[in-house]
């Protein structure tokens, strides 16, 4: 496996920092606490970690909104803790990759404070700012009407008018993000300053936060949806039919289309990816975006981009699955350089996969199938922490209790623009808010889930189904826990190099209720059977050889050692591995 970089034989973990591990007992998570944890995580067998954002922030999106971008959230630890952290994480070979957000700042960033406060300063161009089209208008202050009628995807409106200037900011998520002017040499070199500062500290790379969204449609043509952000939201909670269901489709495609993908993106990733690849140690650029262009040649602009379609569904059926392997791999292998794909089913701002992909009454053992084609499928795997133990959406149903800000608003939108009543309100503000699925990591059955000590306040409300054996602890002890499932999993994964390496082939492509696959390299072919359904089933793969094939793994014990391919008796959800001769 030498010819392939760290990050190709990597299966990455994304540590959500506010609610990992809480070190000093205030209730968030901090760099003491992940300092702590980097054991339980080299134990568990992932390589290398994902941090979203650690630094200064007003909080107003989780970190998302940045005030300083070369120092430490102060409630997260100093800049001396992350250094600790980055150096007893590379001790233990795991790698580090930081969030980076490039398309804004946070409003209260000095930056963004200077460039509001006049026409007339050094960095007046550094946001991005436009005059009323109507400017003697007859806006609540006075202020005409916004240039257009772009919505922020996260609270109405994605104009927000500044008096000190006379003029509107505009801002792609909410408005204490405003969005920087890319167009301003600037601009950039203040940021490619701050990449170096963190390249130099020894991080091994960044996660692009919203990559697709640095550069706007210049002519800002306005977009065609008969609604604005909360009427579609509302849509997409009351839509019932096929008709309305394919209309708030295309309403979400049409309502965004001018505020993604620009003209100048290409060339931005390709000096950044030059930028990065000064320093030694094959550093790593992965977009937070699904678009295959964006690699470049496949060499010269983001290494990876995450493989989002996969799981944008309710149910990963086979023939899900198949599909989306049979469109994305075609596109990466079309690249005049190769690129290298990049599986995930969930993060910080979707559903927790076990409820996401659960059907109410097989939840686990779909979280085990599931991991189990995230780690059998060719290319990189990024985890999501608290996974590894089954955790669970936590709906929270009062609004004082969401630290969502977008459902906040949302909250208040229906109430107070859609007439909604409060009690229905909540429950759609808390089932489409991200908190959900970011509560703290559950450790031990204790208060607080062993998070933070039971006399703290968790800055989340901690799922209380940690006293259900939702739990690090409880699980590390129990050999048939989804804990220990994980880590054999990711060991099986490590030890076969077909897996990591091979390249994908379907067979049995017409099977509905199963996924099988090979992975292949020149020494090794791996036969993957998932069985999707509860039924046991009775599969022939003799065509594939007339030989035996030997167990590599089973997610059922008692599977046989030796395997006659065309008499394969597969449990109900088994996930199956088998090396072929
Ligand atoms: C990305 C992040 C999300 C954040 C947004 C704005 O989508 O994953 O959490 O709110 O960007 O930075």
């Amino acid at each position: 496996m030498n010819k392939l970089k760290w990050w190709q034989t990597a299966v990455f973990y994304q540590i959500y920092p506010r609610s990992f591990a809480d070190g000093n007992g205030d209730g968030i998570g901090d760099f003491k606490g992940m300092i702590e944890k980097l054991d339980y995580l080299q134990a568990l067998g992932v390589t290398a970690l994902w941090l979203s954002p650690h630094y200064p922030s007003p909080m107003w999106d989780c970190g998302y909104d940045i005030s300083d971008y070369e120092a430490v959230a102060p409630e997260y630890g100093t800049l001396e803790d992350f250094d600790r952290f980055l150096q007893a994480a590379h001790a233990r070979g795991l790698h580090v990759l930081l969030d980076l957000v490039l398309n804004h700042t946070s409003d209260q960033h000095p930056w963004f404070l200077e460039s509001k406060s006049g026409r007339n300063n050094p960095k007046a161009d550094w946001y991005i700012w436009m005059d009323s089209p109507f400017p003697s208008g007859e806006g609540p202050g006075g202020e005409g009407v916004p240039p257009n009628n772009w919505q922020s995807c996260f609270d109405g409106p994605a104009w927000t008018y500044v008096p000190e200037r006379g003029q509107y900011y505009y801002h792609y998520f909410m408005k204490q993000q405003p969005d920087l002017n890319w167009r301003n040499p600037h601009v950039k070199a203040a940021m490619w300053k701050m990449v170096r500062f963190w390249l130099e500290r020894g991080v091994d790379g960044f996660r692009l936060d919203a990559i697709g969204t640095i550069y706007e449609d210049p002519a800002l043509t306005p977009h065609r949806v008969p609604l604005d952000l909360a009427g579609l939201r509302h849509l997409a909670d009351t839509a019932q039919t096929p008709a309305e269901k394919k209309r708030l489709a295309r309403y979400w495609q049409e309502m965004f289309r001018y505020q993604w993908g620009g003209p100048g993106l290409h060339d931005l990733m390709k000096e950044l990816r030059a930028l990065v690849d000064e320093y030694p140690g094959d550093r790593l650029l992965v977009g937070e975006d699904d678009n295959i262009d964006y690699m470049g040649n496949g060499d010269d602009e983001l290494h990876l981009v995450f493989n989002f379609p996969l799981m944008r569904t309710e149910r990963l059926t086979p023939g899900w699955v198949r599909k989306n392997q049979a469109e994305r791999l075609a596109r990466l292998d079309a690249l005049p350089t190769r690129g290298w794909p990049c599986n995930t089913l969930g993060n910080h701002d979707s559903p927790r996969l076990r409820t996401r992909y659960g059907d109410g009454l097989h939840d686990l053992q779909l979280a085990r199938l599931h991991l189990a084609l995230l780690l059998t499928l060719r290319g990189t795997p990024f985890l999501y922490n608290g996974e590894e133990i089954g955790m669970t959406d936590l709906l929270i149903t009062d609004p004082s209790n969401l630290r969502d800000t977008m459902a906040t608003w949302y909250y208040r939108a229906l109430v107070e623009d859609l007439g909604v009543p409060p009690a229905e309100a909540a429950l759609r503000a808390g089932r489409m808010s991200r908190d959900k699925n970011r509560t703290p990591m559950q450790w031990r059955n204790a208060p607080n889930g062993g998070f933070c000590p039971p006399e703290a306040t968790p800055w989340l409300p901690v799922n209380p189904n940690y006293a259900e054996g939702v739990n690090v602890e409880e699980q590390d002890a129990d050999p048939a826990s989804l804990l220990n499932f994980y880590r054999r999993m990711l060991a099986v994964r490590q030890a076969t190099p077909a897996l990591v390496e091979g390249e994908y082939r379907p067979v049995h492509e017409r099977a509905r209720t199963y996924l099988a696959f090979l992975r292949q390299t020149a020494s090794q072919t791996v036969l993957v059977i998932l069985n999707d359904s509860n039924r046991r089933r009775r599969l022939d793969f003799s065509s594939l050889s007339p030989r035996p094939g030997r167990l590599i793994f089973s997610s059922q014990e008692g599977a046989p050692a030796t395997c006659d391919l065309g008499r394969l008796d597969i449990a109900g959800f088994e996930a199956r591995l088998i090396e072929l001769f």
